[in-house]
């Protein structure tokens, strides 16, 4: 068979799927992509002119592919049936209940998925682990592949996803590196070889790395654990920092001018958000303690502690500072994406910041440029752990939480307000005009800065009193 003749089908229309594929369809005309989703309603929209998710770029690629080589279907087992090499991108969650519950990985998507490949392929198939997993996952997904195989030959692949959120067209574009695991069986080789040939129409061969299928796998945790570490750590010497009146900002241009350490990843903030820093360093700590690696599962765990304690110090210094009360005060919170230029909400910090103020009874008025006010109120109504779960699981209409309001406008956010918590860096925070807000708001007018986006210098000349991460006062 000619690489020219290649049907790929992903499973999981999400974050990672929907835009790995549309590159892929997009670098690789020859190839027929087909992606694949249980939630009908995920398809219809990406199927439709407004995409499940907003990525910049992505919408350009998806509209020049769907239609010539790239789909979208809700018919799993049919581009299953049809494809050489199938991705599997579902979501791989924190267990809530049971055997490792908080910690462990949830495999029950992955699984059926799985078990949906071996039930209906009538011909050999490369599946390839495009989900971040735990080590030794392969194994198990193999075990269920062979068990159930009716003759039929499966090579398991590793291949985890770096891209970001925000920048994953580009980091598709560009990567650092594509990490491919395999056997090292001249089946297991060929494998590798197949989906590195897909890869080389766009990434040049020294940023391809192939290893086995434990490494590729442990690769991804570490990566994740290493990047989460950065924030922690920079995040730590922001508390230091306000106790001391250095300036964390100051400090980490200064560590990161060190070659070995790098400029990148080194900004403090109200601590790390997103579906998988937290998600995937729990995974890290509960295979080394299930490993008997107690002291390399506490040494991780203290990254998320710190994050956890940057989120909770965040909340205190608004209070405190607000004369140590903000019961009925009008907070205005500008950003709830756990970053900027994506509409992603999963464990943003914005949720615990919110869910603190709102603990001590302040009202609430939230502006994000791309997050809904259902997807708010669904994500201050839900309970730690269940956002990962598919959509249509979660719970449909949560009783809305009446003391937090949602505009479109930051200006109506910040009206008559007390205080303003900036919790996302999107740009546009930085233009606003900060005179006619500040006019608008009650007195003493409070910016709390949880992204160190505006300049606390300008904002104190307005006549506000700002608190910036990590910057004296
Ligand atoms: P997501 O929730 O956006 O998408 C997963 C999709 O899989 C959902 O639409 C769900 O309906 C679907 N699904 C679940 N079970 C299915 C089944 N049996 N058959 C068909 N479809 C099924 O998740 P995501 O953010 O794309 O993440 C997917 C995986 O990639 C996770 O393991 C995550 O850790 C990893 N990852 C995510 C990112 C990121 O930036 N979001 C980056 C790298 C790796
Ligand atoms: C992260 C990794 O960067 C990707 O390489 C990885 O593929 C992905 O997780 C994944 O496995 O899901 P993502 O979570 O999309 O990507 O976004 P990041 O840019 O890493 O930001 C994560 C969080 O850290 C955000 O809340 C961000 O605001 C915060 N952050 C980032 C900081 O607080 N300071 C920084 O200097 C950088």
């Amino acid at each position: 068979k000619k690489i020219n003749m290649v049907k790929i089908c992903c499973i999981g229309a999400g974050y990672v799927g929907g835009p790995t594929m549309a590159v892929i369809a997009l670098k690789c005309p020859s190839i027929e992509v087909a992606v694949v989703d249980i939630s009908v309603a995920r398809i219809a929209a990406w199927n439709s002119d407004q995409l499940p998710i907003y990525e910049p770029g992505l919408e350009d690629i998806v509209k020049q592919c769907r239609g010539k080589n790239l789909s979208f279907s809700s018919d799993v087992e049919k581009h299953v049936c049809e494809a050489d090499i199938i991705f599997v991108s579902v979501n791989t969650p924190t267990k809530t209940r049971g055997l490792g519950a908080g910690k462990a990985a949830d495999l029950t998507y992955w699984e059926s998925a799985a078990r949906m490949i071996a039930d209906v392929s009538k011909s050999d198939k490369i599946v390839v682990e495009k989900s971040t997993v735990p080590v030794k996952t392969a194994e198990a997904i193999e075990k269920i592949l062979t068990h159930n195989s009716k003759g039929i030959n499966y090579q398991i692949l590793s291949n985890p996803e770096f891209l970001a959120e925000g920048t994953a067209i580009q980091d598709l574009f560009n990567p650092d590196r594509v990490l491919i695991g395999g056997r090292e069986t001249p089946e297991g080789r060929k494998a590798v070889q197949a989906l590195k040939e897909v890869y080389a129409n766009w990434v040049s061969e020294d940023r391809i790395i192939t290893t086995n299928l434990w490494s590729a796998e442990l690769s991804k945790l570490a990566a994740n654990a290493f990047l989460a570490q950065r924030i922690s750590s920079v995040n730590a010497i922001s508390a230091l920092c306000e106790a001391t009146g250095a300036d964390v900002s100051e400090v980490a241009y200064a560590v990161g001018k060190d070659t070995r350490i790098g400029p990148k990843f080194l900004n403090a903030s109200v601590g790390f958000g997103g579906s998988c820093f937290q998600k995937d360093i729990l995974n890290l700590i509960y295979i080394c303690e299930c490993n008997g690696l107690p002291e390399v599962a506490n040494y991780w765990k203290q990254v998320i502690k710190i994050n956890d304690y940057q989120k909770n110090r965040f909340v205190n210094r608004v209070v405190a500072s607000m004369f140590n009360t903000v019961a009925g005060k009008k907070i205005a919170v500008l950003g709830f994406a756990f970053k900027k230029d994506t509409g992603d909400t999963r464990e943003t910090p914005a949720i615990d910041v919110c869910k603190g103020l709102l603990g001590d009874k302040a009202k609430i008025c939230i502006y994000d440029p791309q997050v809904s006010e259902d997807q708010i109120q669904r994500d201050l109504a839900m309970n730690k752990f269940d956002w990962d779960h598919p959509i249509h699981l979660q719970p449909m209409s949560p009783t809305a939480v009446k003391e937090v309001s949602v505009t479109w406008d930051a200006y109506e956010a910040t009206k008559g307000a007390h205080g303003i918590c900036i919790l996302t860096e999107w740009d546009e925070f930085k233009k606003l005009d900060y005179a006619k807000i500040y006019q608008s708001m009650q007195k003493p007018a409070f910016i709390f800065d949880g992204r160190n986006v505006v300049d606390p210098v300008k904002l104190r000349e307005i006549g506000f009193i700002v608190y910036s991460i990590g910057k004296p006062l």
